[in-house]
């Protein structure tokens, strides 16, 4: 997979992708995370890349020629055109499904705007989706496509040590996860639950599926609210489970 992010602070990417995870499939050329600076497509010469919004109001808006220029540039760098994505808080919640359909493109663009906001065009023109990370306004795009990007790039088939598989992360079949323990067996009079040690594999699966529906009845009710899916890994259907239940 590729992935290109054109920012205006491309400097704000380098410890991130350079620890752990990001850097080792990075590393195994599992993912190649390219970085274009939005400011070096400015057309005049003080690299100006924002400007007034028509019609009044606070705040500078991304202007459509860098951000044209530039994603047009980048999208030819490589013969697989790429999925456009803009970064802001007006777009579409991302979460774990989102996370897992951008794992299975070949080539993602991802585009992170600072200021106010990008001008309409760009969304128009480039025919650009919108991702939010969360219903609240970050400065810029820049730590909403990191957060993308580590999520995306874990679901990659070799990305996650055999160990560590994703199949059971929070999320993957819309639960929370059940409770993991390890090591001390008692830690400040506070005990490992007995099922966990007894061996019996079966029994505590089914433990951990109870845990998991009880824990996201408690804390996250509302995923509960379009019943459990399951996956390859669940053989029982939970599709009427409502946070009552
Ligand atoms: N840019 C500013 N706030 C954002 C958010 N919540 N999600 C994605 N991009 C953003």
């Amino acid at each position: 997979m590729r992935i290109d992010i054109l920012t205006l602070f491309p400097e704000m990417f380098e410890s991130p992708l350079s620890c752990s995870i990001l850097k080792r499939t990075q590393d195994k050329g599992l993912i190649d995370i390219v970085l274009t600076n939005i400011r070096d497509f400015a057309t005049d010469s003080y690299r100006k890349v924002d400007d007034k919004p028509y019609g009044g109001g606070p705040g500078m808006i991304m202007m459509p020629a860098p951000v044209f220029d530039c994603a047009e540039y980048v999208q030819k760098l490589s013969p697989e055109k790429g999925r456009v994505i803009l970064l802001t808080p007006q777009g579409q919640k991302f979460n774990q499904e989102k996370a897992s359909q951008l794992s299975k493109e070949k080539r993602l663009v991802l585009i992170a705007g600072k200021y106010e906001g990008f001008d309409e065009r760009i969304r128009i023109g480039l025919g650009a989706e919108q991702i939010s990370i969360g219903d609240y306004v970050l400065n810029g795009g820049e730590l909403a496509a990191m957060v993308i990007i580590d999520a995306v790039v874990r679901l990659l088939s070799g990305a996650l040590g055999d160990e560590d598989s994703p199949k059971d992360d929070s999320f993957s079949d819309g639960l929370l996860e059940y409770p993991q323990y390890t090591r001390p067996e008692v830690f400040r009079d506070m005990k490992v639950p007995d099922i966990l040690l007894s061996g019996d594999h079966k029994k505590i699966a089914e433990w951990r599926r109870r845990q998991a529906i009880e824990r996201t009845k408690k804390f996250r009710p509302d995923l509960l609210k379009n019943g459990v899916r399951t996956n390859q890994n669940h053989a029982r259907q939970d599709s009427n489970l409502r946070p009552t239940d």
